[in-house]
């Protein structure tokens, strides 16, 4: 694990790269049913889900309060199960959406 986050420490943009890029397969695979998932032309909430360029533009989001949202079951969301590595691709997707 230190290892790993050493290695991570070395290469932060091609790490970053490819994390947003497995984060974005996964959004479209089980967030866009209900949040509009990319910045463009739709990019207006639907049934008051947020998006997520909106939820990326707050000022409060983080990558800590994604994740840590991301870790818990909340009553509108279905509960994913997400793993540690699945939660981290999907908050460096939703950050690099700024
Ligand atoms: C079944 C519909 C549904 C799906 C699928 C879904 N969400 Fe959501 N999500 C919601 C709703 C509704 C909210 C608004 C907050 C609430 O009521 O829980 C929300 C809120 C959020 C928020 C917090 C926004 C805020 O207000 O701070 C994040 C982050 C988020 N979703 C991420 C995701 C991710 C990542 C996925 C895919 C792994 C996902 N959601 C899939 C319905 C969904």
């Amino acid at each position: 694990m230190a290892m790993a986050a050493m290695a991570l420490g070395l290469l932060p943009f091609v790490a970053a790269a490819q994390s947003a890029d497995v984060g974005g397969r996964l959004a479209e695979r089980w967030c866009m049913g209900c949040h509009v998932v990319e910045t463009g032309p739709r990019d207006v909430a639907t049934d008051g889900v947020p998006t997520f360029p909106a939820i990326a533009a707050r000022s409060g989001t983080t990558a800590e309060s994604l994740d840590r949202y991301l870790s818990t079951a909340h009553t509108n969301m279905p509960d994913f199960a997400l793993s540690r590595s699945e939660r981290s691709a999907l908050v460096t997707y939703i950050l690099s959406l700024r």
